[in-house]
This record gives C-alpha cells, structure tokens and sequence, in this order.
C-alpha cells in the first residue's frame, strides 16, 4: 500500500491504494510516507483534500528511504481520485511559474497557510513524554510549550541570554531558569535534559558548534535536541549580515511588523544544511529538514514575492538544501 504525497488528493495503493478510491466516509489506517510540508498542506482545511492525516511527519530528506509511517486517514466527504502508476508522480501539482502566478493573486502555496512554528510544534509535542526535564533554550518571554499544555510531572527549564527576556515570560512559566549564553558550557545542566527544544535561536548565536556541543552535554545519554532556526544563504540571511543592525530591526519593524524589543542581533553562523549535518555528526541519530518558506518577508510587494517564489521552488525541487530559509534539526544524544 502506498500513499504518494506529492499526487495532490490521489492515492496508490490500498482500499484506496490500488486506485480504487476509498468509499465516502471510509476511514483506513494506511501506512504512507509524507513530508511534514505535505502534511501542513494536506491538513489546511478547504484544500479541496476530504482527508484526515494523524501522522508523524517524516523529513523529506527521508523520503526516497523505503519508510512509512501509519496514519489514519479518514474521508469524511467525496472519494479522491485514484492515480495510475504512469501518472503517480507529481501529475497534478502546479509548476513553479503557477506557483508564482497563484500568488500575485494573493493565493500562497501549502507550506505559506500554516504558522511558521506549525512542524516544530508537532515534533516537539510528539517527543514529549510524562516526567521528562526539558530544557527550552533561548525561550525568553515565549516559552514554546505553555505549562498547561505540559505533560504530567515534567520540569521545564529556561535558558536564555538575556534575563530580562525571561522575566517578560508569563507567571509559572518556568521550574528554573538558566541566564546564560547557550555557547558557553553551564554546569548546572549538565547531564539533566531528557529534551532541548529551541525556536529561532540557534541563528542569533556566535558559534552554532559550541552552542551543539553544549546541548549535548546538557542531555542524558539518548536525549534529544529539537531545534528550528534560519537558514544562511539565503536573501536575507545575506542582507542581515551586510545591513547594520538597527537598520536590519527597521526592515523587519516594516517588512514583519515587529517590534524593534524583539529583534535580536543574527550571526547566522555555519546555519546551513551541510555545516549542521557536519556539526552534529557525532550525534546518535540526526535528521535535519529544510523549510522552504522565506517569502514571508515580502508580503509588502505581490511581485517580488511572487520573484522569489519562483527561486524558492526552484531551490526546494533541486533540492539545494543549503539554501534554504530554515532547518529543523532532531538529534539524539
Ligand atoms: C527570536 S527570540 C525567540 C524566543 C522564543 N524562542 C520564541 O519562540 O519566541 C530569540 C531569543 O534567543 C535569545 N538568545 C539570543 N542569543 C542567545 C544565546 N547566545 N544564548 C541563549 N539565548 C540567546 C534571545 O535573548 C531571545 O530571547
């Protein structure tokens, strides 16, 4: 049985799967393989998709494995539409000059439709296990799990740089909180931390070896390190490094209407997909996924986001993954 994730709406293989369409309402538990992009698109309510996937998303570096995963997929409304093998690939997704078209129309592709955090937040939720210490690193005033979505017993410590980002963090956010640099070793956790979560930080750091090299001796034996940051190479990771600060935080106070207190300096050191993987070799297990979704920036202008469309889909179907707007690392210890 086999669930093609790039044939938008179609199966192969299955009750379903050997291109009989599933009956309305049928609900199946398939075994499929889905990139967590595909999963974001697939799961956008009004995609025209009548299905539901409760999967965990699988990096697309690991797609062409032989991997599957289990879902249930459930289809409330309509069958889809089945797909013969001469067909199966990539037959009714849209080129990249639809892609571009589509948005000057203000329509965005799939990944664009859910939040920037929506895969990190599911690999996060996913690993996390009743009594576990996790350590959220840069977390200032936004801890990335609120503690009334914790599981029973956990601890949760957070680390960050500056204190006075920790104190803007709501009450009771915090078990402990660590003020410190993540590239400087900080005795007090080492060997303590069954899970190290970190959103958009690791690009803010000097030296993304040692912050690595740190988290690892933070963990226990078998933890894990999940972690989203910006990618280097691309148009503004660039334009970060060469534009002084403050004139950077006044872009992005136009361009992302952020506030200039929530704009951090960016080193964006070795923040690409080769230097990771290079970086954390020496861990147990190591997945790193790029996302490919730097068009955000440009939403001040239709037609050069719709440019820089055309370049992204470029970069995401030659899989030029040191371009990429952003990676997801999950390392184990
Ligand atoms: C863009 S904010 C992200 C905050 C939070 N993770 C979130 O999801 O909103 C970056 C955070 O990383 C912290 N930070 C920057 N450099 C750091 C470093 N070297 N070590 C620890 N924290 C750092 C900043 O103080 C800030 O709180």
């Amino acid at each position: 049985m086999r669930f093609d994730p790039r044939v938008r709406g179609s199966w192969a293989g299955g009750p379903g799967g050997d291109g009989t369409p599933l009956s309305p309402g049928a609900a199946e538990i398939c075994r499929v393989k889905v990139a967590p992009a595909i999963v974001a698109e697939m799961a956008e309510p009004g995609r025209g998709h009548n299905l539901r996937l409760e999967v965990s998303a699988v990096p697309e570096s690991k797609l062409d494995e032989a991997y599957a995963i289990e879902a249930i997929c459930a289809m409330p409304g309509s069958p889809l539409t089945p797909v013969s093998p001469a067909n199966k690939r990539v037959s009714d997704s849209p080129s990249s000059w639809d892609v571009a078209k589509r948005s000057l129309r203000g329509e965005m592709p799939g990944p664009y439709r859910t939040k920037l955090n929506h895969t990190f937040q599911s690999m996060i939720r996913d690993a996390l296990r009743p009594g576990m210490t996790v350590l959220d690193i840069g977390s200032g005033r936004h801890p990335s799990i609120p503690p009334a979505e914790r599981p029973a017993d956990s601890y949760y410590i957070g680390l960050d740089v500056s204190a006075r980002e920790l104190e803007l963090a709501p009450p009771g956010s915090y078990d402990e909180v660590v003020v410190a640099d993540v590239t400087s070793p900080a005795d007090s956790l080492l060997g303590r931390v069954d899970l190290a979560i970190s959103f958009q930080v690791f690009e803010h750091v000097s030296s993304l070896q040692r912050s690595f090299d740190n988290v690892h001796e933070f963990l226990r034996p078998g933890g894990r390190l999940i972690a989203q940051f910006s990618g280097r190479r691309t148009l503004f990771g660039l334009a970060n490094r060469f534009i002084p600060h403050s004139a950077a935080k006044a872009v992005l106070r136009v361009t992302l209407r952020k506030r200039p207190d929530q704009i951090f300096p960016t080193y964006y050191d070795r923040c690409w997909y080769d230097a990771v993987v290079t970086d954390l070799s020496g861990w147990t297990e190591l997945t790193v996924t790029p996302l490919h979704r730097g068009a955000t920036y440009l939403g001040f202008s239709r037609r050069l986001r719709a440019a820089y469309l055309l370049y992204e889909e470029w970069v995401r179907r030659s899989e030029r993954h040191n371009l990429a707007a952003y990676y997801i690392v999950d390392a184990t210890r």
